[in-house]
C-alpha cells in the first residue's frame, strides 16, 4: 500500500455503472476501439472493484460488444476480494491486488481507467495526486473517470480527465464533468450535489465555479417548470437547452439530454 491508498468498504452492486458504460460506448468509441501500435495492447482498468466484481465484468460485456479483445484488469485493494474475483478471469480479464500505484505491467498500457466511489472518504487535497498517479499508465489521449454514485448508480458524477501529450507524469487535463440520472429520484440539480467527486463536493458555495454553474442550472430548471415541463425527464432536457445558452462548454448532443446525461466542459477545463 502507497500513502496514498487508504482502505474503504467494498459495496457494489450489479448495474451500478451501467450508464457510465453507454456513456463510454457513446462519447468515446474510438478510444475504446483503437488498435494502432501500443493501443493494441491498450487495457481498461477498473480500480477498486469492490467486494465482487460486477461492475468490472459489465462493463467488460458493454465494451467488449465493441471491441471483442479488449483486455480488462480489475485492481482490488483487499487482497482476498482480488483472490475471490480471480473466479471470473478469463484470457482477456485479469484480477489483480494493488492499488492507485496500479499492478500494470511494461507492455500494459492503459486506454481508460476508471475509479468510482474510491473517494469518498480522505481529505479533497490528495485528490491531485490520485488522479496524477492514476494517469501515469494511461497512454496519451487515454481517459481516467474518478467520481461518485448513490448505490444503485441512479444519481452519478464524474471527472473525465485525459491524458495529454505531454510527459507521462504530466497531471492529465480536468477536461470534463459528467452528471447522470436516471431519474428514479425525480430530478432537480441539487440531486447531485452530494454525488460529485471528492474535491468538488464540498465546494458548493459562494464564490466557486461550481456554485455558479448549479445556480444557472437551478435558474433553468426552474424556467423549465415554470413553462410546464414537470416530468423529471423532461424538465431536465428543458433546462439543458436553457442551461446551453448562458453557460460556456454544455455539450448539446441529444442522446446525452435523452439519456440524462449531462456533459459539461468547461473552457480551461475543470477549475477545483
Ligand atoms: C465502494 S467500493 C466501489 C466498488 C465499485 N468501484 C463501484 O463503484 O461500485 C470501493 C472498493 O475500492 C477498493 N479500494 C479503495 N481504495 C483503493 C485503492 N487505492 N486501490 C484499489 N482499490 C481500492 C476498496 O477495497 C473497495 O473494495
Amino acid at each position: 500500500m502507497s500513502s496514498l491508498d487508504t482502505k474503504t468498504r467494498g459495496r457494489t452492486s450489479r448495474g451500478r455503472l451501467r450508464a457510465l458504460d453507454a456513456y463510454l460506448c457513446h462519447r468515446e468509441r474510438e478510444l475504446l476501439t483503437r488498435q494502432d501500435g501500443p493501443w493494441a495492447r491498450a487495457a481498461f482498468v477498473d480500480v477498486g472493484f469492490g467486494e465482487h466484481p460486477w461492475t468490472t465484468l459489465e462493463s467488460a460485456e458493454a465494451f467488449r460488444a465493441l471491441h471483442p479483445g479488449l483486455p480488462v484488469i480489475g485492481v482490488e485493494l483487499d487482497a482476498e476480494r482480488a483472490r475471490a474475483a480471480g473466479a471470473h478471469a478469463d484470457a482477456h480479464t485479469h484480477f489483480r491486488q494493488g492499488g492507485f500505484e496500479l499492478p500494470l505491467g511494461a507492455d500494459e498500457p492503459a486506454r481508460v481507467v476508471r475509479a468510482m466511489n474510491l473517494l469518498r472518504q480522505g481529505p479533497p487535497e490528495r485528490v491531485p495526486e490520485v488522479h496524477q498517479t492514476l494517469a501515469r499508465y494511461l497512454l496519451p489521449g487515454g481517459l481516467l473517470v474518478e467520481g461518485s454514485a448513490d448505490p444503485t448508480g441512479s444519481v452519478l458524477t464524474a471527472h473525465l480527465l485525459r491524458r495529454g501529450p505531454g510527459p507521462v507524469d504530466a497531471p492529465p487535463v480536468r477536461e470534463a464533468l459528467l452528471f447522470h440520472t436516471d431519474f428514479t429520484q425525480g430530478f432537480a440539480p441539487l440531486l447531485f450535489r452530494d454525488w460529485l467527486p471528492r474535491d468538488l463536493r464540498r465546494r458548493v458555495r459562494p464564490g466557486e465555479p461550481i456554485q455558479a454553474f448549479f445556480s444557472e442550472w437551478v435558474e433553468a430548471w426552474r424556467e423549465a417548470r415554470a413553462r410546464g415541463h414537470d416530468a423529471p425527464p423532461d424538465a431536465f432536457r428543458e433546462a439543458a437547452l436553457r442551461l446551453a445558452t448562458r453557460t460556456e462548454g454544455l455539450e448539446d448532443d441529444p442522446w446525452l439530454w435523452d439519456q440524462g446525461f449531462l456533459l459539461w466542459r468547461p473552457p480551461g477545463g475543470v477549475s477545483v
